[in-house]
């Protein structure tokens, strides 16, 4: 097993975060990149915006989207790029004095979920709609909670691919509720878990209205990402200043981090193989459950549209923080679903809103795989594993 840091350990935690692309490392050591704030007239000013320049061309070249239709900006992250969207939205309408409706499905990331507040407290609409027992995304408590709203602007954010269960909602699903709803609602689509993890990550559709992607969840540097969105959700700025990125967020670009997107997408292009990826995580799945057998499950077997590097394992009756120590003394590095909360076990907000009791919800592990996993590696990681589990169930 190819030890994936320096202290040795096996790392299995890929939604979380990844390790910096070599080809990013490489060219960070090499010392090249421009030193010059993007905005200065001098020569090194003016080698820093043509970087940034490369940049914006290669990824809507990546992703297939076009300059007259989708303005790109970066931000720091998602978090920041939803925050911007959703907030700046919220902003504008109220401006206009009118009346925002954002529905975000219970499955979502905090990043989502967490909008309440902020937007009732302006006087708008907040929805929360139900998930299935597989993961898949309840149309029909969309449509009624859509129904029963009658705000005049109306934004739905479509996660295409669950950081804890990778379940993917395609895009042709969103596609067709457009169709049905019709242009009066927005679409946002969260893509932070489709670089790397399935095999048209770099599909975009053109009928919604924006994307959002984070690059440290694809080996660029943390503190980078990046969003695309369409002139009809031209938000507000949330952040003033020198009018950076035609005002849309101020502020010195974080050049470096931005640059580090364009080789870690390339080294994604270049490396990436989603069968591969997938037999390897498979693989690894049918053993764990042919060792688990009664005694537990993983999420989502049911659901056709699963990603490739995810396993969402539920241990009945163990504690998630107790096998997530386990296995993390046994130097693998994963994820229990679960968080904790001054010292309490929150069970997953996740699986709670797909059905799972509190016992379950409290139990899941999360391994996320790298996106150039191989059967070899998930042969050699088997024992491992393995071994760990036959402890915890001893
Ligand atoms: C689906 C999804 N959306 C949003 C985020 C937030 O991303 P960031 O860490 O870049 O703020 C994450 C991070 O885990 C995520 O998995």
């Amino acid at each position: 097993m190819r030890p994936m840091n320096s202290q040795n350990r096996i790392y299995c935690d890929y939604n979380a975060t990844s390790p910096v692309a070599p080809n990013v490392l490489e060219g960070l050591s090499l010392g090249e990149w421009p030193l010059g704030n993007p905005s200065s007239v001098h020569a090194t000013g003016k080698k820093a915006r043509r970087g940034l320049n490369e940049v914006r061309q290669f990824l809507y070249q990546t992703f297939g989207v076009k300059e007259q239709d989708f303005q790109l900006f970066f931000h720091s992250g998602a978090t920041e790029g939803i925050n911007s969207l959703i907030k700046g939205l919220a902003l504008k309408v109220t401006k206009e004095k009118k009346s925002l409706g954002f529905f975000t499905f219970e499955s979502d990331h905090s990043c989502l979920v967490n909008q309440q507040d902020f937007l009732e407290t302006l006087g708008h609409q907040f929805s929360s709609v139900k998930v299935k027992r597989d993961g898949a995304f309840d149309l029909e408590d969309l449509k009624e909670k859509m129904a029963s709203d009658n705000s005049e602007v109306k934004l739905l954010n479509w996660t295409w691919v669950n950081n804890e269960t990778g379940i993917i909602n395609p895009l042709s699903g969103l596609e067709g509720l457009k169709k049905e709803l019709g242009d009066a609602v927005l679409f946002h689509v969260d893509a932070v878990q489709a670089p790397g993890k399935i095999p048209n990550w770099n599909e975009l559709s053109t009928a919604a209205d924006a994307y959002t992607f984070s690059g440290h969840k694809f080996g660029a540097l943390k503190g980078s990402g990046f969003s695309f969105l369409k002139e009809s959700l031209h938000p507000m700025a949330l952040l003033n200043g020198g009018g950076q990125q035609s005002g849309l967020r101020s502020g010195t670009e974080n050049t470096w981090s931005i640059l580090s997107l364009k080789l870690a997408l390339e080294y994604l292009i270049k490396n990436y193989n989603f069968e591969k990826q997938n037999q390897a995580t498979r693989f690894l799945e049918e053993k764990i459950l042919k060792l688990v057998g009664d005694r537990g499950e993983v999420i989502g077997l049911e659901n056709p549209h699963r990603n490739g590097n995810t396993i969402d394992l539920l241990l009945y009756g163990i504690k998630a923080h107790t096998s997530a120590m386990v296995f993390d003394m046994g130097s693998i590095d994963l994820s229990n679903g679960s968080a904790c909360s001054s010292g309490a076990v929150v069970p997953s907000r996740v699986l709670l809103a797909m059905g799972y009791s509190e016992d379950e919800a409290k139990s899941a592990l999360r391994f996320s795989f790298s996106p150039y996993f191989t059967k070899e590696e998930a042969t050699e990681l088997w024992p491992k594993i393995e071994s760990i589990l036959n402890r915890l169930f001893s």
